[in-house]
């Protein structure tokens, strides 16, 4: 029989090519630029061998079950894979594709820009603009914080933590702090001094979170975190929402415990228009737009279904997690 495959979302054309090229699988999509409704999720895994999703597809025993023994392979369109349950994934011998590496340019762009809008309050100003706020030119209206002179620290020195690294140095940045489980060699690189948390916090004006979730670093941004960090410091996260107690963060940016805060995600996706972060003028959050060129999101789906066919025909997919 031909093998059977299941593609959770609508995505770009580059994907969808290299699986009709593929010739012997029956390929069915999930037509839509919305999430796949959990029921027509389950629905449509049972049986296959494999299946390309997304990260929004919390993809767990239920749904490996309602796939059944066939299933062979999953390839996510994403770098992150906390959405995937790895263990149980693993006990079954099912295979991981990800899209690492060709996202990475396209997330550090975006965290700068995240960074830069938010330190030195552009939605803020679009918005007085819009507003009528803006009187005249004002010696101290709109002030915010620059990245000529400071100290950057960023949390998880990975491949993107790298590349947000080489961004921001030439921008002046005086001193690069990273803290995450070892030092890295490639820091030499951006002059990265590896400090742990706590001195981290207390010296860098920016704290950029750049790790991956676990286990381990889920909830990392807290009450005692914020406390730490300076007054003027700005926080960005374009990581995962679960990495920050948003609770906490509303009552640093809030109380002033910080000065502002730079979000590409959040918890949940999407955030409530109604969230209590959004009332907050130092507060800019993004709806999760880290990978979002269209080069980027074409070279993702590609890749997403060049692994899910190099896994599906036993072969080394180029971009395998190691289970
Ligand atoms: C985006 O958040 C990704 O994991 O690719
Ligand atoms: C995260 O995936 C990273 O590569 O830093």
């Amino acid at each position: 029989r031909p093998m059977k495959v299941f593609v959770t979302r609508r995505i770009p054309q580059e994907g969808i090519r290299v699986l009709s090229n593929a010739g012997a699988f029956e390929v069915s999509v999930w037509e839509s630029d919305e999430p796949v409704p959990r029921a027509e999720l389950l629905k449509g895994v049972a049986g296959v061998d494999g299946m390309l999703c997304l990260l929004t597809d919390r993809i767990d025993t239920e749904v490996l079950n309602a796939a059944g023994a066939e299933l062979k392979v999953i390839s996510t369109m994403s770098v992150g894979f906390d959405h995937l349950a790895i263990e149980e994934i693993k006990k079954r011998g099912i295979r991981v594709g990800y899209t690492p590496d060709v996202l990475t340019d396209a997330t550090a762009e975006l965290t700068v820009a995240l960074l830069l809008a938010t330190a030195r309050r552009l939605l803020e100003g679009v918005q007085e603009v819009k507003s009528g706020g803006w009187s005249s030119w004002k010696p101290l209206w709109m002030c915010g914080y620059g990245l000529n002179g400071s100290t950057v620290g960023i949390i998880g020195l990975g491949r993107i933590g790298m590349a947000i690294a080489r961004r921001l140095k030439p921008f002046g940045v005086n001193k690069l702090l990273y803290t995450g489980r070892a030092p890295k060699p490639q820091a030499v690189e951006v002059e990265g001094e590896y400090v742990i948390l706590d001195k981290l916090l207390s010296e860098s004006d920016f704290v950029v979170v750049a790790c991956s979730l676990t286990p381990e670093t889920q909830g990392l941004c807290d009450k005692a975190f914020f406390a730490k960090m300076k007054r003027t410091a700005v926080f960005v996260n374009t990581s995962r929402g679960a990495l920050v107690n948003q609770e906490d963060l509303y009552e640093a940016l809030s109380s002033g415990q910080i000065a502002a805060a730079g979000l590409d995600v959040t918890t949940p996706e999407p955030l409530p228009t109604d969230h209590p972060l959004l009332t907050l003028k130092n507060c800019v959050v993004l709806p999760h737009i880290g990978s979002a060129t269209y080069s980027t999101r074409g070279t993702m789906a590609e890749l997403a279904a060049t692994n899910l066919l190099a896994g599906l025909t036993g072969k080394a997919m180029p971009s395998e997690l190691a289970l």
